[in-house]
């Protein structure tokens, strides 16, 4: 199974790759945390993403195509993937392509989760990250049992830099440009999947399980 996760920033991606790749027994390839890891360790690689990140803007293509490539090539990818913000312009899908096509394989599914911009802005505000394990919570909707401290690692967690509302708003912006051209692209090739994300998490799960045709 080699999936795609497509939606706005805040959709649900994350939350839902980490679901659908444990039920399917396949790697959650997060393009964001590759970067985040690469900002928390100061290496090259993340002193050159951290401003467009800290901006809303993305990161240029070239800096996110080879090192996708590279990553789905490993042994772990042999039986399949989830690719949770990449791709994300029509050049890095064209890239996917020609690196699926070179290990003589295909993308299943594209799965996109559809959720409005005002529902988007509630729940970026309310989000809260572990810096410590990446895990993920929603003041509201998936709050810590002890307040602001990880239920995985014990970590405070903290609110995304770019989280904060104002870089949000050119997110959500540079989605609708860059990014949402890629529904169209993928319903041509016939494997987009549909999902209403502004529902329950467990019902948008069990709308992807079943559009995967489990
Ligand atoms: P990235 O980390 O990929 O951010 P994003 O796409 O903006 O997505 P998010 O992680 O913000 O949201 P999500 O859809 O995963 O939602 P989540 O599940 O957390 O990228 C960050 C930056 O890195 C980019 O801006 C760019 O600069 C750079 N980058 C990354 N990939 C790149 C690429 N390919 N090319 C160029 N640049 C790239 O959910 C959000 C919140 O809502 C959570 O609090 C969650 O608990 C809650 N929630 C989730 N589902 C529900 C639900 N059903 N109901 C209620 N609340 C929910």
């Amino acid at each position: 199974m080699r999936l795609i996760m497509l939606g706005a920033p805040g959709a649900g991606k994350g939350t839902q790759a980490v679901r659908v790749a444990d039920r399917f027994g396949i790697p959650h390839i997060s393009t964001g945390d590759i970067f985040r890891a690469n900002i928390k360790n100061g290496t090259e690689l993340g002193k050159k993403a951290k401003s467009f990140m800290d901006a809303g803007k993305l990161v240029p293509d070239e800096l996110v195509c080879d090192l996708v490539a590279d990553r789905i090539s490993k042994e772990d990818c042999e039986k399949g993937f989830i690719l949770d913000g990449f791709p994300r312009t029509i050049p890095q899908a064209e890239a996917l392509d020609a690196a699926v096509e070179k290990l003589g394989t295909k993308i299943d599914y594209a799965v996109d989760i559809e959720v409005p911009d005002e529902n988007i802005i509630e729940r970026m505000g309310g989000r809260r990250t572990c810096p410590g394990c990446g895990a993920s919570y929603h003041i509201k909707y998936i709050p810590t049992k002890k307040e602001g401290i990880c239920d995985v690692c014990g970590s405070a967690i903290i609110q995304r830099e770019d989280d904060k509302p104002e870089t949000v708003k050119t997110r959500l912006e540079v989605y609708h440009a860059q990014t949402q051209p890629l529904i169209d692209y993928y319903s041509a090739k016939g494997v987009l999947a549909e999902v209403d994300g502004t529902q329950p998490m467990d019902t948008v799960f069990a709308q992807i399980v079943e559009k995967l045709g489990e």
